[in-house]
């Protein structure tokens, strides 16, 4: 049996007593460490469970049969930063193991892609989420990506490599949109646009702040992992929480 669990945003005691119980019942427990920032030591985790942690980086998940042939025999956990289903790749490996007939359990924990919520915008008024990379010179679908969402507020993910401790900085983010928008000539994002930046969400060391571009560019933030949002049409409730964040 595969287990497909989310360790949410915080330390190691986010986890779930529901996941933790399966968890102390698993013979084999991975770690995915490519999606998001662990913001706790392993060994805290290992400690908790009791049992070693396999950490497993983007290829071993996307390519080794290793966990599948250890969930035909026996039970197998699979832990996510955030939530289990917020970054593609482990749909692929959910697929997979259904098609070896194995059977899965998701058990879920929070995301940043509910957390952003702490801004006082409304979950129901976001557009497609946006990804920004790091080699992102040549990337335009990501501002097109935005442009189509209009009136909506954009979410815009900023690219990670935990293994080799890189993590991209709104500033970079901020980098990317203004050079975009002034290549296309584009009136949607300037130094003076509103947005928010939001830092290690769901934790202690959590830092959201709104301004305009020029002023959050003078701002240092150096909790990690960073995201960006660009509020489309703002309720005067959103507005009220969103003023809370204001440099
Ligand atoms: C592919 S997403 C993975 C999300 C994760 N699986 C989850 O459910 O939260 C990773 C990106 O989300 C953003 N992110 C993740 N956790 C965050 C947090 N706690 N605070 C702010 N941004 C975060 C960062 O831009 C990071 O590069």
């Amino acid at each position: 049996m595969l287990y497909l669990i989310g360790l949410g945003l915080g330390d190691e005691k986010d986890l779930t007593l529901n996941s933790l119980d399966v968890i102390k019942n698993c013979s084999f427990v991975y770690l995915e460490n490519y999606t998001s920032f662990l913001v706790f030591d392993v060994k805290k985790l290992e400690s908790l469970i009791g049992k070693n942690v396999i950490l497993a980086e983007r290829e071993f998940v996307e390519t080794s049969d290793e966990m599948i042939n250890n969930a035909l025999n026996s039970d197998v956990a699979f832990l996510v930063k955030g939530d289990v289903f917020s970054a593609t790749t482990h749909v692929d490996l959910f697929l997979r193991a259904v098609h070896h007939g194995i059977r899965c359990s998701v058990l879920h924990n929070s995301s940043v892609l509910t957390a952003v919520s702490d801004t006082g915008l409304s979950l129901y008024k976001f557009g497609r989420v946006v990804s920004i990379p790091f080699d992102y010179n040549n990337v335009y679908s990501s501002y097109e990506t935005f442009l189509s969402n209009g009136d909506s507020h954009t979410l815009f993910l900023l690219d990670l490599k935990p293994s080799e401790n890189k993590f991209m900085n709104f500033k970079d983010g901020f980098n990317y949109l203004l050079n975009k928008s002034g290549e296309r000539n584009d009136s949607r994002i300037g130094l003076d646009t509103m947005c928010v930046v939001c830092a290690a969400l769901g934790t202690d060391k959590a830092v959201i702040k709104y301004g305009k571009i020029c002023d959050l560019l003078n701002f240092n933030i150096d909790a990690y992992p960073q995201c960006i949002i660009i509020p489309g049409k703002t309720h005067f409730v959103e507005e009220e929480v969103l003023n809370l964040f204001r440099l």
